[in-house]
């Protein structure tokens, strides 16, 4: 009987909630802070139309000038332009300028930082073609995998900082202990001042982007040694940072990029800066971290993986596969957390081979500004690994593993100066092969086999690196528990790199990966010093120093005894303990 009065009532819960949600969005939309519109006309090379002269076997190096940078496009070997390296000199005076910004930006409140990030996000967003076609003439890659790596990426570490930086960064209660209850005891993550960002090239707008939102959000200032590889798209993506400083009444020497070679690196960490962040190779963060240590400077470093994915027998294929295929060949498999090597079950291995066969064996390769849509690999933005990657191959066959697609150097029909690496399938992989414990770098898909979980877990962790990896099958439960027995920095359970979108986690790795997480509160914390204060937060109340142990002391003796019954007092495990150090004080008192 009363069924229609319960309808009615649900009726009016739902139009509440739905109520309550849209003036939520309203709310959220009205107090947060807002972007201002800027813009920055993209240079012509990013435009399909545009055509510069080929060059014959191109290289970054001018034979008569070192401080020269040839920028080219991989996919074509047309030349983009010249840029020049700043000295030593520069570098510092570019320090400087930076430093000295950074004092005006240290005072902003964090809406006036998030207002500039929301800019930065409205402007990637609706410019994102342009962002990717330079991306994509600068080292190669087709236009899917500079919207997946250079886009979503940075969208999702801007959305991330602008909603939930402040609370990473907000003034952190502790507790004082029983010693010190009379106080609060708090950290403030103050900045460090000048932080640097030498980033490799594989992602030129992502790669520099990261670490200047990170800089800015923790207030401080940033010189980013962009890749000599990718200079010329690196002045477009600086001038986007320089507008919105600028459309936001800020001093655009705040964030510096800087191109240039190995010097130019040295340079930066010996500048002055507060703190260095490395992505690259185990090689270079040596060399990084040795600069570094002469004057302390802290450094966290990011020094590239061989992610692994352990396909158990469970795996359901039909969703494995396209990911594996886009973990593997995403950008030509330049990636830090790229799927290097395919650890599967011995009971669906012979299938996995034969469908990922299939598919490599369809792979199209070109460039996407010149070719147009018929490409799924695009360039590879080095064009003097193709002797390193055939030899790779060539030690794989010669200790027994078997080469099914590819394996060489592409020598591209029409793109006759283009830098290609077919597509490669090498199967029957074993550990003691040096394709299965060093970064490759390239579009080469490595297949490994195991006899079970167990023995999976062994072979994933018997490489030096540990970035990211990824475990496959039906039981997530069994999946997660052979995640955590990874020795890597991150894990994904039926997927591959998804960790990196979620802008909340931190990201590093263990081993030759290197050391410290950028993203997630640990990143932005990591820009800041920790500050730790304490406060009396009782009125009338102060550390006394007891007239006991006061200088000069009546005797040294006495003194000691009494400080003894004050730590079993306050640190003993048991109350006789503990009423045996007061009877004590109160006896030292007579
Ligand atoms: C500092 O960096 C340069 C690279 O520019 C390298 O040649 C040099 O060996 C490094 N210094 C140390 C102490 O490793």
């Amino acid at each position: 009987m009363d069924q229609p009065q319960n309808d009615l009532s649900l009726v009016k819960i739902i139009t509440l909630g739905l109520g309550a949600l849209i003036s939520w969005l309203f709310i959220s939309w009205f107090s947060a802070p807002k972007g201002k519109k800027f813009t920055v006309k993209p240079p012509a090379p990013t435009s399909s139309d545009w055509k510069g002269p080929v060059l014959n076997n191109p290289s970054l190096r001018s034979a008569s000038d070192p401080t020269n940078i040839v920028c080219y496009d991989p996919a074509t070997g047309q030349h983009i332009e010249d840029i020049r390296s700043p000295s030593p000199e520069d570098v510092k005076i570019i320090y400087e300028e930076v430093k000295a910004a950074q004092v005006e930006w240290a005072k902003t409140t964090f809406d006036q930082r998030k207002a500039v990030l929301t800019s930065i996000l409205d402007f990637v967003i609706e410019n994102q073609e342009d962002i990717c076609r330079a991306s994509c003439r600068d080292t190669g890659k087709t236009m899917i995998d500079a919207s997946l790596g250079e886009i979503f990426t940075t969208c999702a570490k801007l959305r991330w900082t602008i909603d939930h930086g402040e609370e990473a960064l907000a003034e952190d209660h502790r507790s004082p202990g029983l010693m010190m209850i009379y106080k609060t005891a708090k950290v403030v993550y103050q900045p460090m001042g000048v932080v640097s960002a030498l980033v490799s090239w594989n992602y030129p707008f992502h790669n520099a982007f990261g670490p200047v939102i990170s800089a800015l959000m923790s207030g401080n200032g940033i010189i980013v040694k962009c890749s000599e590889y990718v200079a010329w798209s690196s002045a477009y993506y600086q001038e986007i940072i320089h507008a919105c400083l600028k459309a936001h009444g800020y001093d655009t020497n705040l964030v510096r990029f800087v191109s240039g070679f190995a010097d130019v690196g040295e340079a930066v960490v010996r500048s002055g800066v507060n703190h260095v962040t490395f992505i690259g190779s185990p090689g270079v963060g040596k060399i990084v971290q040795r600069n570094a240590s002469d004057l302390l400077v802290p450094c966290l470093l990011e020094l590239g993986g061989k992610d692994c994915a352990i396909l158990l027998k469970d795996t359901d294929l039909d969703h494995a596969m396209p990911v594996l295929m886009r973990g593997v060949f995403q950008n030509c498999g330049q990636n830090c957390v790229g799927i290097e090597r395919i650890i599967v079950a011995q009971e669906i291995y012979d299938k996995v081979v034969e469908e990922m066969s299939a598919r490599i064996v369809r792979l199209r390769q070109g460039s996407v500004l010149a070719d147009g849509s018929g490409v799924d690999c695009g360039a590879m933005t080095m064009g003097n690994q193709f002797e390193k990657l055939e030899g790779f191959v060539k030690d794989a066959v010669s200790k027994g593993a078997r080469l099914l697609h590819g394996g060489k150097r592409f020598h591209h029909p029409i793109h006759k100066s283009g830098q290609y690496f077919e597509p490669t399938l090498l199967v029957d992989v074993t550990a003691d092969m040096d394709i299965a414990n060093e970064e490759t770098f390239a579009p080469i898909m490595v297949i490994m086999k195991h006899t079970g979980p167990e023995d999976a877990v062994r072979v994933a962790n018997l490489c030096p690196y540990g970035l990211g990896s990824s475990v496959f099958s039906a039981d997530k439960a069994l999946a997660e528990s052979i995640c955590r027995k990874l020795r890597v920095g991150m894990s994904n359970v039926n997927d591959f790199g998804v960790n990196y979108l979620c802008q909340s986690l931190p990201f590093g790795g263990v081993g030759i990966s290197g050391y410290g997480r950028f993203s997630g509160a640990e990143g932005l914390r990591g820009l800041c010093t920790p500050k730790a204060i304490t406060v009396d937060r009782v009125p009338f109340v102060k550390t006394p120093i007891p007239p006991i142990v006061d200088y000069p002391v009546k005797s040294a003796f006495v003194g000691y005894g009494f400080l003894q019954n004050v730590v079993g007092m306050t640190y003993g495990t048991s109350p006789v303990e503990r009423a045996n150090s007061i009877v004590g004080i109160i006896k030292a008192f007579f």
